[in-house]
């Protein structure tokens, strides 16, 4: 059985250049339930359980799919493993053949993938149609090109693929990350065994329905659904060569010990505190629509999201009043709707931790802001927030919220803004606006973080490494970089 959704007539006019293909299907189906993706093959879950996926802008059951066991995740990785031997020898070229189609299939089929990102993680569409599905297809195409220029990235060095790459990914950008994970391992010659997360397993059902038609030899790429047992079984395996896992510092310490004194080698992305630095000499328009950005893309479900906020004290007013002003024009909705700025929170367990932190602003006697525009009735929405003069020391500087919530502080001199970025256990991403290059310079090298955006945020591609500092994490994924993760080299 499968639902049919017509088009939503979406027009697809992005400048980007992976944008849909303009045979882009206008069907969007999903099935009403989702078996493991094993061997190439859909196989019923030895556990016998489903799980529902929903709809987090209207509480609506969209789908339901399978939750893989022990025995499941054992099955899954027999398969990677039985693969590895014929893929990792296959002519590199040949490989990148099979990496180059998965890209292309994505842009024939972006407009289904996008509806269904939005549907299942509650982002706006336009966000999932602009950003997150062309960027998976870049994803793709870049490192094809790599797979047959391993000796040039690495000259003089032997390089050979690790084997087998368990691979768990979290909620707030759910193809993109499947495509960060899935597209480096393969150019360099490994198979895998991907976990999507449990309120976004859609995109990722998707791509293994494209990857079965895109003919990949069986066994090379696996997707099984399920929760945090599903992906601790997946950690635990032993015939798991390598762990890159996306999400949360408190999972990435669990596997951290988990692997202590194995062979297996990991990646991990996890939380981030970031800080948006906006200097007097900034252009301040600019700059506030990139603080916008950097905090309500994605309802701040973004682990490089710029949630903190520091101010040069002599244009604190000018600032406050126009993000004040901005807020009020910010469209909070229907993930659907193509005007939408701001959509759904992913789940209701995630609205709840944000509420959390807002009575937290509201117990410290903070200032803050909101504009009540009108909410769906049913559905999981927050209020984007502002919260002004933040102490050093109050958890909403401190804590991730992974939600639309900016804590504004300021501060007088260079040093001061240097000292107070830096201070947190995390160091994922940093943005500095200012009109002086040697400013920017300067702070690009003292802030502790693994990308310093001047004059811009949340700013992706394809060829640039991404990864953390301290409790953000380690490793890289993208870039010459990103390879490094998925090979030996001597
Ligand atoms: P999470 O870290 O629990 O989930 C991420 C992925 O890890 C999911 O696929 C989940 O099923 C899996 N997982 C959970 N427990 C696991 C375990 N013991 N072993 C292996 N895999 C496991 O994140 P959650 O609970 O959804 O969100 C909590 C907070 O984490 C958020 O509020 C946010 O602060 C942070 N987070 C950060 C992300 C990032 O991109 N850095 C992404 C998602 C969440
Ligand atoms: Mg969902």
């Amino acid at each position: 059985m499968t639902k049919k959704i017509n088009s939503f007539s979406l027009k697809f006019d992005t400048d980007w250049q992976y944008a849909a293909a303009p045979e882009s299907s206008e069907h969007v189906e999903i099935k009403d339930k989702y078996d493991l993706f094993i061997g190439s093959k859909f196989v019923q879950p030895k556990s016998k359980k489903y799980f529902e996926t929903i709809n987090p802008s209207n509480e609506e059951v969209i789908s339901k799919v399978a939750e893989a066991n022990g025995s499941d995740v054992d099955a899954a990785v027999s398969a990677a493993r039985k693969a590895f031997p014929k893929w990792s020898k296959l002519p590199a070229k040949e490989r990148a053949k099979y990496i180059f189609r998965i890209a292309r299939l994505i842009q024939e089929r972006a407009r289904e993938f996008a509806v269904i990102e939005s549907m299942d993680g509650g982002k706006p569409i336009k966000e999932a149609r602009d950003i997150d599905i062309p960027l998976a297809a870049a994803h793709f195409f870049y490192y094809a090109g790599w797979a047959d220029k391993l000796e040039y990235a690495f000259p003089h060095r032997k390089v050979e693929p690790l084997g087998v790459a368990g691979q768990i990914i979290p909620w707030n950008f759910p193809l993109l990350m499947a495509a960060w994970k899935i597209a480096p391992a393969l150019a360099c010659g490994n198979t895998v065994v991907l976990k999507p997360a449990e309120t976004t397993p859609l995109t990722a059902m998707k791509l293994a329905e494209l990857i079965q038609d895109a003919g990949l030899p069986d066994g090379v790429v696996n997707i099984i659904t399920g929760a945090g047992q599903t992906g601790a079984a997946l950690v635990e395996h032993p015939d798991i060569d390598k762990i890159a896992f996306t999400g949360s510092t408190e999972v990435g310490k669990i596997i951290q010990k988990a692997i202590a004194g194995t062979k297996k080698k990991a990646t991990l992305e996890l939380g981030g505190k970031s800080a948006n630095i906006i200097f007097e000499d900034a252009a301040i328009d600019q700059a506030v629509e990139g603080v916008i950005n950097g905090i309500f893309f994605n309802q701040g479900h973004v682990c490089c999201a710029g949630s903190r906020l520091f101010v040069q004290e002599s244009i604190k007013e000018e600032v406050e009043r126009k993000l004040k002003a901005r807020l009020e024009t910010l469209i909070v909705g229907d993930p659907l709707d193509k005007n939408t700025d701001v959509g759904a929170i992913n789940s209701k367990k995630q609205l709840e931790t944000i509420e959390a932190y807002l009575k937290i602003g509201e117990k410290e006697g903070l200032e803050s802001f909101q504009v009540k525009s009108k909410l769906p009735k049913k559905g999981y929405y927050c209020h984007p927030t502002l919260f002004f003069d933040v102490a050093q020391s109050s958890r909403l500087a401190q804590e991730e919220i992974f939600g639309p919530v900016l804590a504004i502080q300021t501060f007088r001199t260079v040093d001061e803004a240097i000292e107070k970025a830096n201070n947190t256990p995390y160091g994922l991403s940093a943005g500095v606006w200012t009109d002086k290059g040697s400013k920017a310079f300067n702070l690009s090298v003292q802030l502790k973080a693994g990308v310093v955006w001047a004059n811009t945020f949340n700013k992706f591609d394809p060829t640039s490494p991404f990864g953390g500092y301290k409790e953000s994490g380690f490793g890289r994924e993208g870039g010459l970089q990103g390879l490094e993760g998925y090979l030996k080299v001597e």
